[in-house]
């Protein structure tokens, strides 16, 4: 299926009170402008313009090349389709999709749905849908057959159109040829003063034409404008993330008190206990339990390790099959081959650790000297003794067995015992000497 698509993003977001523009806001650890093209990019998209204000470098930046157009200034969502004339042109009868980047979660089977009915032979098809709260939004108005005539925005709307139902989603398909021939008629003779793209349903009836419209689930729909919003959006994002996630054959003890990334990867048979947080960039092996209270992000984990509670996977952990993390553990930019463990209270930053290592509690590697950071080698089958400090840059060979309590700051031969601990001293009887001497100061 052929289209293309305008991303309508260059409003202001007054009501988010941020300096982060709008279309950068993230919902599940991706920007609302990700959820948009990547929904459209799944449906099909051949080419998608954004329109931008002027100076929304983070936007261009995060756009990476993709076409943006620049709206100058913001005069409506007329205006703003308007501002891409020159590009409509060159597309014939091919249908136009336009969503807003401030309406995140739409889908990519909605989309085509929208769009096949233009490719159907529809002019324009205006997605709606049903609610109880209609305030704010653009009401469908019928004539008595029940076709769409037009779009009254609410501070424009008469008191009866204010009681329908039925509200504009802002997302609209028509064909190009279409948007080229009415968006030049709009004017701003309404309430706001603007042009509405909205106004293009009762041109085209004007002009002959037979809009239509498609009434879609509410819940693709939140329009995010304010904070409250934006975590309805979230919520709605997470269950279908979780959804997802369970039918593909992953365990959730309790889903509500998971909360994943758009791009977390889970294979079957994980098991997830109650409050875990994904962060971005994880993948999940089979058959790996997450156990409770843990935090991971960007994070390649293999399969079966068992990982928690209370573990914290920060960005670049690379975990093999087989490897345990336990209560407290914390590893950053560190591989971890097939069956290494480190169980209880540790710090591994900056570290390569072979295949069956086992770190015992309280290891830390120091790997910062508050300038630089360092690395830690540990070869395949090593033992850490429990609160070992490993100084990096230091190399821990093959079948090395570290004592406990050890400050390690030579590399280690493979094979080879080091401990660096002070002598222990012994004095006989001692103990209730000192016991009786306290004793008689006691008041
Ligand atoms: C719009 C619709 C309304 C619909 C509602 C759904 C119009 C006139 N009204 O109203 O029928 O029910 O969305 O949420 O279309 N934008 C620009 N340039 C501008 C103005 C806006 O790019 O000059 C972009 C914004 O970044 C945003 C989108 O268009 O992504 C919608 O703008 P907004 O001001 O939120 O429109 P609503 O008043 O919500
Ligand atoms: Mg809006």
């Amino acid at each position: 299926m052929s289209f293309s698509a305008i991303i309508l993003a260059a409003g202001k977001g007054t009501r988010l009170k941020s300096d982060l523009p709008k279309p950068l806001h993230k919902v599940a650890g991706m920007p609302l402008l990700g959820w948009v093209t990547g929904a459209l990019n799944s449906a099909g998209a051949d080419s998608i313009f954004t329109v931008i204000s002027p100076g929304s470098q983070q936007i261009e930046s995060w756009l990476a090349g993709s076409p943006a157009i620049i709206q100058e200034p913001q005069n409506g969502t007329g205006h703003a389709a308007l501002c891409c004339l020159d590009r409509l042109q060159a597309l014939g009868d091919k249908p136009v999709i336009i969503l807003f980047a401030d309406t995140p979660l739409v889908t990519s089977a909605t989309i085509s749905g929208l769009v096949e009915r233009v490719q159907g032979g529809a002019d324009i098809c205006v997605l709606g849908f049903h609610t109880d709260q209609p305030d704010g939004y653009g009401r469908l108005v019928c004539d008595r057959t029940g076709k769409l005539t037009a779009i009254i925005e609410h501070k424009d709307a008469t008191d009866e159109q204010r009681s329908i139902g039925e509200v504009n989603s802002g997302i609209m398909c028509a064909k190009a040829s279409v948007l080229c021939a009415l968006l030049p008629k709009l004017t701003s003779a309404n309430a706001q003063g603007e042009l509405y793209l909205t106004d293009i349903v009762e041109l085209g009836v004007e002009a002959g034409m037979i809009p239509t419209y498609a009434l879609a689930d509410p819940a693709e729909l939140v329009g995010i404008n304010d904070r409250v919003q934006l975590a309805a959006a979230e919520a709605v994002a997470q269950a279908r993330l979780r959804h997802a996630a369970m039918l593909s054959g992953v365990t959730l003890t309790d889903p509500s008190s998971v909360f994943l990334s758009a791009d977390t990867r889970i294979e079957r048979d994980v098991i997830i206990e109650p409050h875990v947080v994904f962060g971005p960039g994880v993948h999940i092996g089979a058959g790996t339990t997450i156990k409770a209270f843990s935090h991971i992000e960007e994070t390649e984990c293999g399969t079966d390790c068992v990982i928690g509670p209370y573990a914290r996977l920060r960005p670049g952990t690379k975990l093999g099959n087989g490897v345990k993390i336990g209560n407290f553990v914390e590893v950053k930019n560190t591989i971890m081959d097939d069956g290494a463990k480190a169980n209880h209270l540790t710090y591994l930053g900056d570290s390569e650790i072979g295949s069956n290592v086992n770190i015992g509690a309280g290891t830390i590697t120091c790997n910062y000297d508050g300038f630089n950071k360092a690395k830690t080698i540990i070869g395949v089958g090593a033992f850490i003794g429990s609160n070992t400090a490993l100084v990096a840059p230091v190399t821990i060979g093959a079948g090395a067995i570290i004592g406990a309590g050890s400050t390690i700051t030579q590399s280690v031969a493979e094979n080879a015992l080091a401990i660096s601990r002070a002598e222990q001293s012994h004095k006989q009887d001692a103990a209730e000497r000192f016991r009786e001497r306290q004793g008689q100061k006691k008041k």
